[in-house]
């Protein structure tokens, strides 16, 4: 059987053709500006980190948590201390790495340089690491922010 009109006219398809479209670049307009309004993941004011898991670390070696959404770094000083960054390059956000051979952090995207207390060094990186306070107590590292450099 022959249907003699379409239900489904032209106009009626490219009304919702440009009406689709109109949606999907509105949102791919709006999606970004509401991500920087709305951040999804709030930074946390503090993280406990097992004290089992951190304190057989070697001087000059480092381990990584999680600070939120983005890496953190634990460090282990030569003295024994203990130091804490949030392990994102503050040019452009990639994460680095701790070359212990060197004693510098480095950040692959743009050859980005760091020496072993987090100060920008060399390449585009417009500012140091940021730090972050270590506290100890009997069964955590306690990671907070630096009320200073927020
Ligand atoms: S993002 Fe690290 S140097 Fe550019």
């Amino acid at each position: 059987m022959k249907i003699k009109h379409s239900l489904f006219t032209r106009r009626r398809f490219l009304n919702s053709m440009i009406g689709g479209w109109i949606t999907a670049m509105g949102t791919a307009f709006l999606a970004p500006i509401a991500k920087f309004v709305f951040p999804p993941n709030k930074e946390p004011d503090e993280v406990l980190l097992p004290k089992s898991d951190y304190e057989n670390m070697e001087p000059n070696t480092v381990k990584l948590f999680s600070w939120g959404a983005k890496p953190g770094i634990l460090k282990m000083n030569d003295d024994r201390s203990y130091t804490a960054f949030v392990a994102v390059c503050t040019h452009l956000d990639c994460n680095i790495s701790y070359l212990p051979d060197q004693r510098k952090f480095f950040c692959a995207c743009h050859d980005g340089w760091y020496d072993e207390n987090g100060i920008n060094i060399a390449g585009p990186p417009p500012t140091p690491l940021r730090q972050l306070n270590v506290a100890i107590d009997e069964e955590h590292f306690i990671i907070t922010k630096d009320k200073g450099n927020e």
